[in-house]
């Protein structure tokens, strides 16, 4: 089912969200298809649990390719529910987010460029990858919302914010330089 998804200003999307503990429930299949079918109805490149209402550790992300994001590659369908992330060195990189709780907002925004994340699949299986570049900016992105941080929040610079159609007036989000 399509849920709403709830918008900055909202307290909701600032708690620290609690994590899963049962695996492979009723619950946690409906939780993941309300929002596999939200993120798709919007082409999202991820959603985290708490844009939803649900305050529990569970992210999904990925695409073949992502009309919001036409400049980068594909990132692998992935339900990642209790993460933990571990960035690996010290590189940290800009670059343009958007989130469908900013709706028409993007942001650059500084992100650990690579990072090994580890986590339960929803059968509970747990497993572990190195990843980096947009991908890894995604994992930050996603994770960020089960502790109640916005984008915004992790920006530096204010006047690199603003509404998507004013930044990008060619519809074709700059790639990051
Ligand atoms: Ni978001």
């Amino acid at each position: 089912m399509i849920r709403d998804v709830l918008r900055m200003g909202d307290a909701r999307l600032l708690r620290v969200s609690r994590p899963v503990e049962a695996f492979d429930s009723p619950e946690l299949r409906a939780l993941l298809t309300d929002m596999r079918d939200t993120m798709a109805h919007l082409d999202g490149a991820g959603l985290a649990a708490p844009q939803i209402g649900v305050d529990l550790r569970v992210v999904i992300f990925g695409f073949e390719s992502s009309p919001r994001y036409p400049e980068v590659g594909a990132v692998p369908f992935t339900v990642l529910i209790n993460p933990e992330v571990t960035p690996l060195g010290n590189d940290e990189e800009d670059g343009w987010e958007g989130c469908l709780s900013l709706p028409g907002l993007r942001g650059r925004v500084p992100r650990h460029r690579a990072l090994r994340y580890a986590g339960f699949d929803e059968q509970g299986r747990r497993f572990e990858r190195e990843v980096d570049g947009f991908h890894a900016r995604v994992v930050q992105h996603e994770c960020d919302h089960l502790d109640g941080l916005l984008y915004p929040m992790r920006m530096r610079d204010l006047g690199k914010f603003g509404f998507t159609d004013v930044l990008f007036p060619d519809g074709a989000v700059a790639p990051d330089d």
